[in-house]
């Protein structure tokens, strides 16, 4: 292992107050989501739509990375480009998701355990000899009565961590990504006192399983009410739930701390991120910064609805979304950028 490339891969993710892409969503997530919008849950829409995404012009600005899925980080554009030439071209690092799913444990209803260690340290070779250089595994928490348990909490944290080491071991910066989700009717505090739990328990097993700590990124939920729970806090309470609670649990070795969205909008995932830069920037021992799938691609999703002619469209919608992030990194995002030239209802009548 070489502990310094790792630190420097890491260190370049968060840099320049940029954040990463993930656009690694599994064939069955990218199908639900083509099928919404009536595009054909095909091998070549979902190549279309991920060239879409890495060519547009730009994107480097505001995006370090970009997180592949195994059948993206084997695709070509059109052109016959691999997708992975595309991407450093661009200045952008490309990465992979390792997991192979979240499913139900077992003796453990209503919770999921995530899988994909077994033959892992063979899939990382071939993923760094294509070019990853940083990979994600995604541990998915529900909140609920009675739930989550210890044992769901630490045999996911233990696979995390082991995902971790792994990684560090084949020179791939691991992005520990255990997410409790906002599904339910719970209140804010409730999803802090969770998040709070699964954080200690995950830096437990890293610390275990000998995780270097400067040579990762930890990808957490922002700390939010469920979205059925009556109470929904003001963006500046969410800021400052999400932080204090991080300031608790994430030690400072860690170079960045990159969100995942969700499902919130990404108007809101914006202000969110941008109020926790204006109020704490100055103070925090890491980098605060996204690492969003929806959050970013929606609008571009919902204009391209597979068409050609709406690529420009499309691309313009992400590099938005992409420059809103990177402008809430420095706490200087604004709801007038959502009015812009850029904006989303400028790019639809360019697609209509
Ligand atoms: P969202 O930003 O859509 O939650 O996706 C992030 C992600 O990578 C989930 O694993």
């Amino acid at each position: 292992m070489n502990a310094q490339a790792l630190i420097d891969t890491a260190k370049m993710l968060v840099a320049n107050c940029k954040g990463l892409l993930a656009m690694d969503e599994s064939n069955p997530t990218c199908n639900k989501r083509f099928a919404k919008l009536s595009i054909p849950q095909m091998v070549e829409a979902r190549r279309a739509y991920r060239e879409l995404i890495i060519t547009t012009p730009g994107l480097g600005e505001s995006i370090s990375g970009v997180i592949l899925y195994d059948e993206t980080i084997r695709q070509r554009k059109k052109d016959g480009t691999s997708f992975i030439k595309v991407i450093n071209d661009a200045g952008i690092i490309p990465g992979i998701k390792v997991d192979t799913g979240a499913k139900d444990m077992a003796a453990y209803p209503g919770e999921k355990i995530t899988e994909g260690l077994d033959g892992l340290r063979a899939r990382l070779q071939e993923y760094s000899q294509m070019g990853a250089r940083f990979a994600k595994w995604r541990a998915v928490i529900a909140v609920g009565e009675g739930v989550p348990s210890r044992g769901c909490l630490e045999a996911n944290a233990q696979a995390l961590a082991r995902y971790a080491a792994l990684c560090q071991e084949a020179g791939l910066v691991p992005v520990v990504e255990p997410e409790v989700l906002m599904d339910g009717g719970h209140p804010l505090e409730r999803c802090n006192e969770v998040t709070a739990e699964v954080l200690h328990t995950v830096f437990d097993q890293l610390d275990t399983q000998r995780v270097m700590l400067e040579g990762m990124i930890l990808k957490p939920n922002m700390i939010l009410p469920g979205l059925t729970c009556p109470r929904q806090e003001a963006v500046d309470e969410v800021a400052d739930a999400t932080v204090t609670c991080l300031l608790r649990v994430v030690p400072a070795a860690v170079p960045g701390i990159a969100f995942l969205s969700g499902g919130q909008s990404g108007e809101l995932a914006s202000a969110r991120l941008n109020a926790m830069n204006v109020r704490f920037k100055a103070r925090l021992p890491w980098s605060l910064a996204f690492s969003f799938a929806r959050a970013i691609q929606q609008p571009a999703l919902e204009l391209w609805q597979g068409k050609e002619a709406h690529v420009l469209a499309a691309q313009q919608a992400l590099y938005h979304r992409a420059k809103c992030n990177r402008a809430a990194r420095r706490g200087e995002y604004n709801a007038a950028m959502e009015t812009s030239s850029t904006s989303i209802a400028q790019v639809a009548k360019i697609a209509a």
